[in-house]
């Protein structure tokens, strides 16, 4: 029988009152539901009850919520004494440790509680929900419920059907995250799910960019917010949820994947998680932070010449880009070379060397430079090995002009927005096309779960899909590394014309 989640006296049994136990207690009961809490703890579910009624009072007092909710609230949360008490439960979210064997015994002990029919539901971060559901009699009725920490905020939940989960579970399970004001998303049961899955392409990339001693993990941060509008670049997030998070959820998701080399972890990130170096919470990660917290101002990107270049060689003349950002900053632009200026070219993916010999322009004085994102903010400067260090800094200077901050790195195909932007961009075409959600979800659900300013797969669109597309095969060529073979999903819509958001 369907279970109608609209019906008035639905009771949602919550396992767990820790962190999110407590913020989907809170999201249920605000939703009108009768959220049933049960901790095995003595006195575990009664203190996260006060502890939800001392936030919402907090809510009243800010005039956010009304006495009338809160008295509402205060009645739809029940404590359980014993897990027997659960028997009434329609659903029952589970949010206890993350080990596999208690969360094994406990669906264990829940299926012989609540009637055949009643659905249960993890809120797992890391565990197979078909590992969870293996030896239960009714697995049609076992799915996830990934919640969001703090879920109050976090709008997101993924839905995650496994191997067995009937379709009717599912489609109760999006119905209830919707009365819990929530955005469901549907998800397959692979390693990370999707926002994890998908928030590997961003910090997995920017350790590669500063393992190859390209950019520092400041400078990578800096373009990541100022050219491509993330709020944080991948080393400041990594910080904030702490490497003993991250770093351990990046190898579950590399083994899940069997080791392929898009998810590839950094020896560099171990190096870290190894000295205990965890972020803001041991006042040191990758970044510094003094006694208040305040991240140490790692210092500026680099240095700028006083003199800037009074003229720059542009061959690509038709680059209206690189000729308006020229034009604005007054520069004479000549179109052939004058053995003496600096030669200015805009490569997509590929490095300065690269390009230069390419185009038989002089290596000493050619001056890559990213039109990536938004390039009044700031502009990514790379040369090749050997380069002219005077040449480099009159062109830097000159860019400068525009009012723009200059990053400058040591040559890499794909500086760093294109780098990172494509490889987050490939990894959300694949999960799309691979079927972990449909396109859509996998852009509502990276915009919602992790703050991206846009989904993968407009990401896509922003870059350019051909150029996207343009970028990676470019980097793997020169790299030979499987790591950025090009998902076929972004092939097909590059060599179309079409947008990545376009399903088949
Ligand atoms: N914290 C996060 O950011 C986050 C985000 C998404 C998902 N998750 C997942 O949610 C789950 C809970 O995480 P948390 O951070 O709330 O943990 P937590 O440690 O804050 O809370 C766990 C609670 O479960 C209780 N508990 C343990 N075993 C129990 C059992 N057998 N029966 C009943 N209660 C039991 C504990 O007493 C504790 O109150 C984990 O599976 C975690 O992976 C966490």
């Amino acid at each position: 029988m369907t279970l109608d989640i609209n019906r008035p006296d639905l009771t949602v049994g919550v396992v767990g009152t820790g962190a999110m136990g407590r913020g989907i207690a809170q999201v249920t009961a605000q939703g009108g539901m009768k959220a049933l809490m049960f901790d095995a703890a003595p006195g575990g579910a009664a203190k996260a009850k006060a502890a939800i009624l001392e936030t919402l009072k907090g809510l009243v007092a800010k005039g956010r919520l009304t006495e009338a909710d809160l008295a509402k609230a205060d009645a739809n949360l029940g404590v359980a004494e014993a897990m027997a008490d659960l028997k009434p439960c329609h659903i029952v979210v589970e949010a206890v440790f993350e080990n596999l064997e208690v969360k094994q015994k406990l669906f264990g002990e829940l299926e012989a509680v609540i009637s055949p029919d009643a659905i249960l539901a993890s809120n797992t971060s890391s565990i197979r929900i078909a590992s969870i559901a293996r030896a239960l009699k009714h697995r049609d009725r076992v799915c996830g419920m990934h919640y969001f920490n703090p879920v109050p905020l976090m709008k997101l939940v993924e839905v995650i059907r496994a191997a067995d989960t009937s379709q009717a579970t599912v489609e109760a399970m999006v119905a209830l995250g919707k009365r819990q004001t929530r955005v469901p998303v549907v998800v397959g049961d692979t390693p990370g799910f999707l926002v994890n899955l998908g928030g590997t392409a961003i910090g997995t990339e920017g350790l590669r960019i500063m393992q190859e001693g390209r950019a520092t993990p400041s400078q990578i941060d800096a373009v990541m917010r100022d050219s491509c509008g993330f709020r944080m670049g991948p080393f400041e997030l990594m910080d904030l949820t702490g490497i003993d998070v991250n770093f351990p959820a990046r190898k579950i998701i590399y083994e899940g994947f069997f080791h392929d080399r898009r998810m590839t972890p950094s020896p560099y990130h171990e190096s870290l998680y190894a000295a205990g170096r965890l972020g803001r919470k041991t006042g040191g990660g990758w970044y510094a932070y003094d006694a208040k917290g305040a991240k140490v101002d790692p210092g500026a990107d680099h240095p700028t010449s006083t003199v800037p270049a009074s003229s720059v060689v542009i061959m690509d003349t038709h680059n209206k880009k690189l000729v308006g950002l020229i034009a604005a900053d007054g520069a004479k632009m000549l179109g052939a070379d004058d053995g003496k200026s600096p030669i200015l070219v805009a490569p997509i993916g590929k490095d300065c060397t690269t390009t230069a010999i390419e185009l038989g322009l002089d290596p000493k004085r050619t001056i890559a430079v990213d039109l990536t994102g938004d390039t009044a903010k700031r502009l990514t400067v790379m040369t090749a090995p050997g380069a002219d260090a005077g040449v480099r800094d009159a062109a830097v200077a000159l860019l400068a002009k525009s009012g723009a901050k200059i990053t400058v790195i040591k040559d890499s195909p794909g500086f760093i927005a294109q780098r990172m932007c494509a490889m987050i961009a490939n990894l959300g075409c694949e999960m799309a096309m691979i079927g972990i959600a449909s396109a859509a979800d996998v852009d509502t659900a990276m915009t919602l779960g992790l703050n991206y300013p846009r989904g993968p797969l407009a990401l896509a669109d922003w870059l350019g899909v051909k150029d996207c597309h343009e970028i990676l095969v470019q980097i793997q060529a020169i790299t030979g590394d499987d790591r950025y073979r090009a998902s076929q999903w972004l092939r097909r819509r590059a060599m179309l014309g079409m947008s990545a958001t376009t399903v088949e």
